[in-house]
């Protein structure tokens, strides 16, 4: 056993348990909820379960983000807040931290993933370029046509099946990319968006081989290859787990070496890093860097807080390095997959394999009566909120929105519901009853009618999109 990797008391002794590395300290009561309260709360949401009061939840696994537990060290740290507009003392231990563990040299703060994304996308792609990428992800496919960006999905097939147990269901199928730059030419490719884990795929992770032939495709053309470092640290667990020649490397080492093959990433800290705010951008090039420093200043706030306070940088850099540690990632893990283990043994269909910061139901195979026009998994959420005050996603037609060419809806394949675990907040007695209510609406997934969208925003339109039911 590698005495550097910190393995868990069950590992230790060979054993499958998980158990988490902390105890807790502090708790915050939960509202128990009736149905017919529920009833009135979800009409009152429009059937969205976005627009739920979070007083009205029982079990919230809307997200992952921005709603993990920080730990006694990262509450210690808020009290070292260096409130200074310029020059904080906090930003220099996030810059230290962002080197250190990620590896990237010139570090941007931003007040979150997509305030990232808006600079990046803004200052790398030129209107009308391609923007390759391993599945879209909302946010991201959204600033990329904002700034005149052409979205190409160049994932491999396996992710656009639920049933498929590839290990790297988040690789780039690297002859599709290929055939993208002959087609238009590696000029007309602004870079290559990678994310790793795939949010949108079922937090399915990118194998390191494959994120190296990327680099090289990258590198033959000329072309920038960009990370989406959100959720790297699972990704990094993945493929400790699953590639041959990395069981015996700690997740750290592992996530630093993805990064090296990259020409720069964006964050959203409030996954991975185990902050309620918080992000940043990261470039190796010192001219693009001065170019996203400058632009930092119009839309975030000055280039060392990026529209953070001192402590919730503080928070960050101390969440960036806890967020590394082996035993946290497998602790962080095994939860979701107790949780999907419990589902698989009931036969609920679900994105397979189980991958690193939710369950995805497969809101198809629940409702096969239930056209996409019929919106299958906003009706999954829905129905998981009335049975047992369980809040989910919807991550199908709705997240998918509507084709800027066309106008008309996107019909992804994946229609799927998003039941997201925090890290650190809820215990395995709550992954009971989110199992045990999943098997409930399941059990009842014949009477289920659908619903129709009556509200429809402009942008990212899953967020505040009202429905009626059918
Ligand atoms: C993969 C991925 N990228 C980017 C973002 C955007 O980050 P934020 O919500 O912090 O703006 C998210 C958030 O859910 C995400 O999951």
């Amino acid at each position: 056993m590698n005495e550097r990797i910190h393995h868990t008391m069950g590992q230790q002794s060979g054993r499958r348990s998980w158990a988490e590395p902390w105890k807790i300290k502090m708790v915050e009561p939960l509202r128990m909820t009736r149905r017919s309260d529920r009833e009135g709360a979800l009409a009152g949401a429009g059937w969205n379960t976005f627009l739920l009061r979070s007083d009205d939840v029982y079990i919230d696994l809307l997200t992952d983000s921005g709603t993990s537990a920080m730990s006694d060290r990262q509450w210690a740290g808020m009290m070292l807040g260096d409130e200074a507009y310029a020059g904080s003392r906090n930003f220099y231990r996030l810059e230290q931290a962002i080197q250190r563990w990620y590896g990237y040299e010139h570090v941007v703060p931003t007040h979150q993933g997509r305030g990232a994304e808006h600079l990046i996308s803004q200052t790398a792609i030129r209107k009308g370029q391609y923007v390759p990428g391993n599945m879209y992800f909302t946010t991201t496919r959204l600033h990329q046509e904002l700034a005149g960006g052409i979205f190409v999905d160049v994932i491999a097939d396996e992710a656009h099946d639920p049933a498929d147990r590839s290990p790297f269901k988040g690789d780039v199928d690297l002859a599709k990319l290929e055939r993208l730059i002959v087609e238009h030419g590696a000029t007309n490719i602004a870079y290559v968006s990678l994310a790793a884990t795939v949010n949108m795929a079922g937090g399915q992770p990118v194998s390191m081989a494959n994120v190296k032939a990327l680099r090289e495709l990258c590198s033959r053309n000329g072309i920038r290859l960009f990370l989406d470092a959100t959720r790297l640290v699972e990704n990094a667990f993945f493929i400790q787990e699953r590639e041959p020649g990395y069981a015996d490397r700690p997740i750290a080492e592992i996530a630093r070496e993805f990064c090296g093959h990259t020409d720069g990433a964006w964050m959203s800290a409030k996954k991975d890093s185990l902050v309620n705010i918080g992000g940043w951008l990261a470039v190796r090039d010192r001219t693009l860097f001065e170019e996203l420093r400058n632009l930092v200043v119009v839309y975030e706030g000055l280039h060392t807080y990026g529209g953070l306070a001192g402590r919730d940088m503080e928070a960050m850099a101390i969440g960036i390095e806890e967020s590394m540690q082996d035993d946290h990632v497998r602790s962080r893990i095994g939860q979701v997959r107790y949780l999907g283990e419990l589902l698989d043994d009931w036969g609920i269909p679900m994105v397979q394999p189980v991958g690193g910061h939710a369950i995805f139901l497969d809101a198809r195979a629940f409702y096969p009566q239930l056209s996409q026009d019929q919106f299958p998994a906003q009706t999954l959420a829905a129905e998981l909120y009335l049975d047992s005050g369980i809040r989910s996603m919807e991550r199908g037609v709705v997240s998918a929105g509507r084709d800027p060419a066309t106008g008309g809806h996107h019909y992804p394949r994946l229609e799927l519901t998003r039941l997201t675990i925090p890290r650190r907040v809820y215990t395995q007695a709550h992954m009971d009853v989110v199992a045990e209510s999943v098997k409930a609406v399941y059990d009842g997934r014949a009477a289920a009618r659908g619903l129709k969208m009556s509200y429809e925003p402009r942008y990212l339109r899953f967020f505040q999109a009202r429905f009626e039911p059918l």
